[in-house]
Protein backbone atom coordinates (compact mmCIF):
# COMPACT_ATOMS: atom_id res chain seq x y z
CA UNK A 1 0.00 0.00 0.00
CA UNK A 2 1.13 3.45 -0.31
CA UNK A 3 3.05 5.52 2.36
CA UNK A 4 1.43 7.23 4.94
CA UNK A 5 3.17 10.95 4.27
CA UNK A 6 3.78 13.27 7.37
CA UNK A 7 4.72 16.49 8.10
CA UNK A 8 5.54 17.50 11.29
CA UNK A 9 5.87 20.96 12.49
CA UNK A 10 7.77 21.40 16.04
CA UNK A 11 11.11 19.38 17.08
CA UNK A 12 11.08 19.85 20.73
CA UNK A 13 10.44 17.43 23.70
CA UNK A 14 7.52 15.73 21.55
CA UNK A 15 8.32 16.50 17.96
CA UNK A 16 11.66 14.99 17.96
CA UNK A 17 10.77 11.90 20.37
CA UNK A 18 8.38 11.47 18.09
CA UNK A 19 10.60 11.01 15.07
CA UNK A 20 12.90 8.85 16.98
CA UNK A 21 10.48 6.83 17.22
CA UNK A 22 9.25 6.75 13.78
CA UNK A 23 12.59 5.98 13.11
CA UNK A 24 13.69 3.24 15.00
CA UNK A 25 10.42 1.10 14.40
CA UNK A 26 9.82 2.16 10.76
CA UNK A 27 9.03 -2.03 10.04
CA UNK A 28 7.01 -2.81 12.79
CA UNK A 29 5.19 0.18 11.99
CA UNK A 30 4.69 -0.46 8.25
CA UNK A 31 3.38 -4.26 9.49
CA UNK A 32 1.02 -3.12 11.98
CA UNK A 33 -0.48 -0.05 9.78
CA UNK A 34 -0.49 -2.15 7.02
CA UNK A 35 1.78 0.79 5.07
CA UNK A 36 4.74 2.67 5.83
CA UNK A 37 4.62 5.63 7.52
CA UNK A 38 7.22 8.60 6.05
CA UNK A 39 8.07 11.75 7.53
CA UNK A 40 8.51 13.90 4.57
CA UNK A 41 8.30 17.68 5.60
CA UNK A 42 9.37 19.19 9.40
CA UNK A 43 9.27 22.96 10.69
CA UNK A 44 10.58 24.59 13.94
CA UNK A 45 12.31 27.67 14.48
CA UNK A 46 15.99 27.27 14.63
CA UNK A 47 17.20 24.68 11.67
CA UNK A 48 20.53 24.43 13.31
CA UNK A 49 19.85 22.99 16.35
CA UNK A 50 20.98 19.26 17.37
CA UNK A 51 17.97 17.45 18.05
CA UNK A 52 19.24 13.97 18.57
CA UNK A 53 17.30 13.05 15.38
CA UNK A 54 18.22 12.45 11.03
CA UNK A 55 16.30 15.22 9.32
CA UNK A 56 18.12 14.45 6.33
CA UNK A 57 15.39 13.13 4.28
CA UNK A 58 12.63 15.65 5.65
CA UNK A 59 11.97 18.85 3.59
CA UNK A 60 12.94 21.73 6.11
CA UNK A 61 10.07 24.41 6.43
CA UNK A 62 11.10 27.72 7.76
CA UNK A 63 7.16 28.41 8.23
CA UNK A 64 4.86 25.85 10.12
CA UNK A 65 1.71 27.39 7.92
CA UNK A 66 3.76 27.05 4.46
CA UNK A 67 3.93 23.30 5.58
CA UNK A 68 0.40 22.74 6.20
CA UNK A 69 -0.47 24.86 3.11
CA UNK A 70 1.97 23.45 0.53
CA UNK A 71 3.88 19.91 1.10
CA UNK A 72 2.91 17.11 -0.03
CA UNK A 73 1.44 15.40 2.88
CA UNK A 74 -1.91 13.15 4.29
CA UNK A 75 -1.28 14.24 7.61
CA UNK A 76 -0.22 17.47 9.64
CA UNK A 77 1.41 16.53 13.03
CA UNK A 78 0.87 20.07 15.30
CA UNK A 79 3.65 19.79 18.00
CA UNK A 80 5.02 23.71 18.12
CA UNK A 81 1.96 24.42 20.94
CA UNK A 82 0.04 28.33 22.12
CA UNK A 83 -3.35 29.02 21.18
CA UNK A 84 -2.19 31.29 18.87
CA UNK A 85 -0.32 31.31 15.47
CA UNK A 86 1.15 29.42 13.76
CA UNK A 87 -0.52 26.53 15.68
CA UNK A 88 -4.05 27.63 14.65
CA UNK A 89 -3.50 29.26 11.10
CA UNK A 90 -1.45 25.88 10.29
CA UNK A 91 -4.11 23.36 11.56
CA UNK A 92 -6.65 25.29 10.14
CA UNK A 93 -4.75 25.44 6.91
CA UNK A 94 -3.91 21.80 7.03
CA UNK A 95 -8.07 20.77 7.81
CA UNK A 96 -9.29 23.57 4.55
CA UNK A 97 -7.23 21.42 2.32
CA UNK A 98 -8.38 17.78 3.80
CA UNK A 99 -5.87 17.17 4.98
CA UNK A 100 -5.61 14.78 8.44
CA UNK A 101 -4.24 16.58 11.91
CA UNK A 102 -2.95 15.12 14.85
CA UNK A 103 -1.85 17.61 17.52
CA UNK A 104 -1.22 17.54 21.47
CA UNK A 105 -2.19 21.22 21.60
CA UNK A 106 -4.26 21.22 24.12
CA UNK A 107 -4.64 25.43 24.97
CA UNK A 108 -5.26 25.26 20.45
CA UNK A 109 -8.20 23.06 20.86
CA UNK A 110 -9.56 24.78 24.40
CA UNK A 111 -9.65 27.59 22.04
CA UNK A 112 -10.55 26.92 18.83
CA UNK A 113 -11.37 23.03 19.18
CA UNK A 114 -15.15 22.99 18.03
CA UNK A 115 -14.12 25.05 15.48
CA UNK A 116 -11.56 22.94 13.81
CA UNK A 117 -13.88 19.79 14.55
CA UNK A 118 -16.43 21.79 11.95
CA UNK A 119 -13.97 22.03 8.73
CA UNK A 120 -12.80 18.57 10.15
CA UNK A 121 -15.91 17.27 9.46
CA UNK A 122 -16.82 19.58 6.15
CA UNK A 123 -14.10 18.45 4.57
CA UNK A 124 -13.92 14.52 5.86
CA UNK A 125 -10.65 14.85 7.76
CA UNK A 126 -9.72 13.36 11.26
CA UNK A 127 -8.86 15.96 13.79
CA UNK A 128 -7.31 13.31 16.37
CA UNK A 129 -5.86 14.89 19.83
CA UNK A 130 -5.07 11.27 22.42
CA UNK A 131 -1.78 13.35 23.47
CA UNK A 132 -3.46 16.61 24.24
CA UNK A 133 -5.18 15.36 27.92
CA UNK A 134 -3.38 13.26 30.31
CA UNK A 135 -0.35 12.45 28.51
CA UNK A 136 -0.19 8.54 26.88
CA UNK A 137 -3.61 7.76 28.57
CA UNK A 138 -5.76 7.08 26.32
CA UNK A 139 -8.71 9.28 27.95
CA UNK A 140 -10.33 10.93 24.52
CA UNK A 141 -11.03 7.36 22.80
CA UNK A 142 -12.31 6.24 26.22
CA UNK A 143 -14.79 9.14 26.41
CA UNK A 144 -15.44 9.89 22.56
CA UNK A 145 -15.94 6.02 21.74
CA UNK A 146 -15.81 3.33 24.22
CA UNK A 147 -18.11 4.91 26.58
CA UNK A 148 -20.73 6.16 23.66
CA UNK A 149 -24.44 5.61 24.87
CA UNK A 150 -23.30 6.05 29.02
CA UNK A 151 -24.53 8.98 30.36
CA UNK A 152 -21.68 10.80 32.70
CA UNK A 153 -22.43 12.17 35.67
CA UNK A 154 -18.52 13.29 36.75
CA UNK A 155 -15.20 13.57 35.46
CA UNK A 156 -12.16 14.23 37.66
CA UNK A 157 -8.30 13.99 38.06
CA UNK A 158 -4.76 14.66 38.01
CA UNK A 159 -4.47 16.03 34.91
CA UNK A 160 -0.91 17.80 34.67
CA UNK A 161 2.24 16.31 34.99
CA UNK A 162 4.11 19.09 36.19
CA UNK A 163 2.39 20.24 39.33
CA UNK A 164 2.04 16.22 40.35
CA UNK A 165 5.52 15.99 40.01
CA UNK A 166 6.01 19.20 42.37
CA UNK A 167 4.02 18.02 44.98
CA UNK A 168 5.13 14.90 44.97
CA UNK A 169 8.81 15.72 45.45
CA UNK A 170 7.77 18.66 48.08
CA UNK A 171 6.39 15.95 50.26
CA UNK A 172 9.06 12.94 49.48
CA UNK A 173 12.21 14.89 49.24
CA UNK A 174 11.28 18.16 51.13
CA UNK A 175 12.63 20.19 48.12
CA UNK A 176 12.09 23.59 47.47
CA UNK A 177 8.89 24.77 45.17
CA UNK A 178 11.32 26.69 42.94
CA UNK A 179 13.86 23.81 42.83
CA UNK A 180 11.05 21.04 42.27
CA UNK A 181 9.82 23.25 39.28
CA UNK A 182 13.37 23.26 37.43
CA UNK A 183 13.47 19.48 37.36
CA UNK A 184 10.01 19.16 35.71
CA UNK A 185 11.42 21.72 33.28
CA UNK A 186 14.11 20.10 32.96
CA UNK A 187 12.78 16.18 32.68
CA UNK A 188 10.93 18.12 29.35
CA UNK A 189 7.50 17.82 31.34
CA UNK A 190 6.30 21.74 31.59
CA UNK A 191 5.02 24.40 28.94
CA UNK A 192 7.10 26.10 27.80
CA UNK A 193 5.67 28.81 30.07
CA UNK A 194 5.34 26.57 33.30
CA UNK A 195 3.45 29.67 34.45
CA UNK A 196 0.04 27.61 32.21
CA UNK A 197 1.14 24.48 34.71
CA UNK A 198 1.17 25.80 38.48
CA UNK A 199 -1.14 28.24 37.75
CA UNK A 200 -3.85 25.58 36.78
CA UNK A 201 -4.64 27.17 33.20
CA UNK A 202 -3.21 23.66 31.32
CA UNK A 203 -5.41 21.69 33.97
CA UNK A 204 -8.18 23.77 32.77
CA UNK A 205 -7.88 23.15 29.33
CA UNK A 206 -7.54 19.51 29.27
CA UNK A 207 -10.80 19.41 31.53
CA UNK A 208 -13.29 21.96 29.20
CA UNK A 209 -11.95 19.60 26.93
CA UNK A 210 -12.64 16.55 28.96
CA UNK A 211 -16.01 18.15 30.11
CA UNK A 212 -17.42 18.82 26.23
CA UNK A 213 -16.38 15.41 25.39
CA UNK A 214 -18.37 13.75 28.76
CA UNK A 215 -20.84 16.29 28.52
CA UNK A 216 -21.75 17.58 25.07
CA UNK A 217 -21.02 21.11 25.75
CA UNK A 218 -18.87 24.09 24.41
CA UNK A 219 -15.46 23.54 25.34
CA UNK A 220 -15.23 26.70 27.91
CA UNK A 221 -12.01 26.89 30.15
CA UNK A 222 -12.99 30.41 31.08
CA UNK A 223 -15.74 29.09 32.38
CA UNK A 224 -13.64 27.15 35.02
CA UNK A 225 -13.13 28.14 38.49
CA UNK A 226 -9.59 28.32 38.70
CA UNK A 227 -6.79 28.22 41.24
CA UNK A 228 -3.59 26.78 40.82
CA UNK A 229 -1.20 25.60 43.03
CA UNK A 230 1.70 28.44 43.44
CA UNK A 231 0.39 29.28 47.16
CA UNK A 232 0.98 25.26 48.35
CA UNK A 233 3.94 25.49 50.97
CA UNK A 234 5.86 22.72 52.55
CA UNK A 235 4.16 23.51 55.75
CA UNK A 236 0.47 22.46 54.29
CA UNK A 237 1.70 19.59 52.27
CA UNK A 238 2.95 18.58 56.07
CA UNK A 239 0.15 19.61 57.95
CA UNK A 240 -2.34 18.17 55.18
CA UNK A 241 -0.36 14.83 55.63
CA UNK A 242 -0.69 14.84 59.50
CA UNK A 243 -4.76 15.11 58.66
CA UNK A 244 -4.08 11.47 56.54
CA UNK A 245 -4.52 13.41 53.85
CA UNK A 246 -2.45 14.22 50.26
CA UNK A 247 -2.50 17.62 48.31
CA UNK A 248 -3.20 17.24 44.71
CA UNK A 249 -4.20 19.50 41.81
CA UNK A 250 -7.39 18.16 40.55
CA UNK A 251 -9.56 19.16 37.60
CA UNK A 252 -13.59 18.17 38.71
CA UNK A 253 -16.26 18.52 36.00
CA UNK A 254 -19.48 17.36 37.02
CA UNK A 255 -23.70 17.10 36.71
CA UNK A 256 -26.08 19.29 38.66
CA UNK A 257 -29.36 20.03 38.33
CA UNK A 258 -28.80 23.82 36.83
CA UNK A 259 -25.65 22.99 34.73
CA UNK A 260 -22.04 21.41 34.08
CA UNK A 261 -19.89 22.48 36.99
CA UNK A 262 -16.19 22.64 36.15
CA UNK A 263 -13.27 23.50 38.78
CA UNK A 264 -9.65 22.88 38.78
CA UNK A 265 -8.38 23.71 42.61
CA UNK A 266 -5.57 22.29 44.54
CA UNK A 267 -7.87 19.49 47.01
CA UNK A 268 -7.07 17.74 50.33
CA UNK A 269 -7.55 13.79 49.22
CA UNK A 270 -7.61 10.95 51.98
CA UNK A 271 -4.40 9.31 52.00
CA UNK A 272 -5.75 5.55 51.35
CA UNK A 273 -7.14 6.23 48.45
CA UNK A 274 -6.46 5.51 44.64
CA UNK A 275 -5.77 9.04 43.92
CA UNK A 276 -3.76 9.99 46.76
CA UNK A 277 -1.20 7.41 45.66
CA UNK A 278 -0.78 8.80 42.23
CA UNK A 279 2.62 10.18 42.52
CA UNK A 280 5.01 12.26 40.64
CA UNK A 281 4.30 12.83 36.74
CA UNK A 282 1.84 10.08 36.38
CA UNK A 283 -1.57 11.06 35.70
CA UNK A 284 -4.88 9.73 36.56
CA UNK A 285 -8.51 10.53 35.38
CA UNK A 286 -11.91 8.96 36.61
CA UNK A 287 -15.21 9.07 34.93
CA UNK A 288 -18.71 8.14 36.70
CA UNK A 289 -21.07 6.71 33.80
CA UNK A 290 -24.21 4.86 34.46
CA UNK A 291 -23.82 2.14 32.42
CA UNK A 292 -20.28 1.27 32.97
CA UNK A 293 -19.86 2.33 36.67
CA UNK A 294 -16.71 3.77 37.55
CA UNK A 295 -13.59 3.96 35.68
CA UNK A 296 -10.14 5.17 36.76
CA UNK A 297 -7.49 5.58 34.13
CA UNK A 298 -3.83 5.76 35.24
CA UNK A 299 -0.75 6.43 33.65
CA UNK A 300 2.52 8.84 32.28
CA UNK A 301 1.15 12.18 31.99
CA UNK A 302 4.00 13.77 30.58
CA UNK A 303 7.09 13.67 29.20
CA UNK A 304 8.56 13.25 24.99
CA UNK A 305 8.09 9.17 24.87
CA UNK A 306 4.25 8.92 26.61
CA UNK A 307 3.18 11.62 24.78
CA UNK A 308 4.74 10.52 21.31
CA UNK A 309 3.29 7.36 22.12
CA UNK A 310 -0.39 8.87 21.91
CA UNK A 311 0.79 10.81 18.94
CA UNK A 312 1.90 7.68 17.32
CA UNK A 313 -1.48 5.78 18.00
CA UNK A 314 -3.39 8.70 16.47
CA UNK A 315 -1.18 8.68 13.57
CA UNK A 316 -1.52 5.16 13.61
CA UNK A 317 -5.29 5.00 13.79
CA UNK A 318 -5.34 7.27 10.75
CA UNK A 319 -2.69 5.08 8.30
CA UNK A 320 -5.64 2.10 9.18
CA UNK A 321 -8.72 4.14 8.13
CA UNK A 322 -10.29 3.42 4.93
CA UNK A 323 -10.42 6.24 1.84
CA UNK A 324 -14.01 7.46 2.46
CA UNK A 325 -14.83 5.69 5.86
CA UNK A 326 -17.21 7.58 8.66
CA UNK A 327 -15.17 9.34 11.07
CA UNK A 328 -15.77 9.41 14.88
CA UNK A 329 -16.00 13.71 14.93
CA UNK A 330 -13.75 15.12 17.22
CA UNK A 331 -15.88 16.80 19.23
CA UNK A 332 -19.98 16.93 19.28
CA UNK A 333 -22.04 19.18 18.93
CA UNK A 334 -22.56 21.69 22.57
CA UNK A 335 -25.89 21.10 23.62
CA UNK A 336 -25.68 21.02 27.21
CA UNK A 337 -25.39 24.25 29.67
CA UNK A 338 -22.23 24.78 31.27
CA UNK A 339 -22.65 26.45 35.01
CA UNK A 340 -20.77 30.08 34.16
CA UNK A 341 -17.71 30.61 36.40
CA UNK A 342 -19.66 32.66 39.37
CA UNK A 343 -22.24 29.50 39.77
CA UNK A 344 -19.66 27.48 40.03
CA UNK A 345 -17.29 29.27 42.63
CA UNK A 346 -20.14 29.77 44.70
CA UNK A 347 -20.67 26.13 45.03
P1 LIG B 1 8.85 22.29 23.10
O1 LIG B 1 8.87 23.68 23.61
O2 LIG B 1 9.85 21.32 23.61
O3 LIG B 1 8.94 22.28 21.50
C1 LIG B 1 8.24 23.18 20.71
C2 LIG B 1 8.72 23.04 19.29
O4 LIG B 1 7.97 23.90 18.46
C3 LIG B 1 10.19 23.41 19.10
O5 LIG B 1 10.81 22.51 18.22
C4 LIG B 1 10.11 24.81 18.46
O6 LIG B 1 11.19 25.08 17.55
C5 LIG B 1 8.83 24.70 17.67
N1 LIG B 1 8.22 26.00 17.48
C6 LIG B 1 7.81 26.88 18.44
N2 LIG B 1 7.33 28.00 17.87
C7 LIG B 1 7.42 27.81 16.53
C8 LIG B 1 7.13 28.61 15.41
N3 LIG B 1 6.63 29.85 15.55
N4 LIG B 1 7.36 28.11 14.18
C9 LIG B 1 7.88 26.87 14.02
N5 LIG B 1 8.21 26.07 15.05
C10 LIG B 1 7.99 26.54 16.28
O7 LIG B 1 7.36 21.75 23.37
P2 LIG B 1 6.88 20.27 23.70
O8 LIG B 1 7.45 19.33 22.73
O9 LIG B 1 7.04 20.02 25.14
O10 LIG B 1 5.30 20.43 23.47
C11 LIG B 1 4.75 20.45 22.17
C12 LIG B 1 3.22 20.41 22.29
O11 LIG B 1 2.84 19.21 22.96
C13 LIG B 1 2.60 21.55 23.09
O12 LIG B 1 1.33 21.84 22.58
C14 LIG B 1 2.46 20.94 24.48
O13 LIG B 1 1.47 21.56 25.25
C15 LIG B 1 2.06 19.54 24.12
N6 LIG B 1 2.31 18.52 25.11
C16 LIG B 1 3.54 18.41 25.68
C17 LIG B 1 3.79 17.43 26.59
C18 LIG B 1 5.11 17.26 27.23
O14 LIG B 1 5.22 16.42 28.14
N7 LIG B 1 6.13 18.01 26.87
C19 LIG B 1 2.74 16.47 26.98
C20 LIG B 1 1.47 16.65 26.29
C21 LIG B 1 1.28 17.66 25.39
P3 LIG B 1 12.74 25.21 18.02
O15 LIG B 1 13.08 23.83 18.57
O16 LIG B 1 13.48 25.52 16.79
O17 LIG B 1 12.77 26.26 19.08
N1 LIG C 1 2.89 20.49 30.86
C1 LIG C 1 1.99 19.39 30.78
C2 LIG C 1 2.00 18.64 32.07
C3 LIG C 1 2.37 18.49 29.64
O1 LIG C 1 2.91 18.84 32.88
O2 LIG C 1 1.10 17.85 32.31
C4 LIG C 1 1.38 17.38 29.40
O3 LIG C 1 0.20 17.87 28.87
Amino acid sequence: ADALKIGIAGLGTVGASLVRILQERHEMLATTCGRPIELVAVAARDRSKDRGVDLAKAAWFEDAVALASEADIDVFVELMGGAGDPAYSSVKAALKRGIHVVTANKALLAKHGIELAAIAEEQGALLNYEAAVAGGIPVIKALRESLTGNTVSRVYGIMNGTCNYILTKMEREGLTFEACLKEAQRLGYAEADPAFDIEGNDTAHKLSILTSLAFGTAIAADDIYLEGITNISIEDIQAAADLGYRIKLLGVAQRTESGIEQRVHPTMVPYDSVIAQVDGVTNAVAVESDILGELLMVGPGAGGNATASAVLGDIADIAKSRPGAQHVPAFGRPTTALLPYKQARMQ
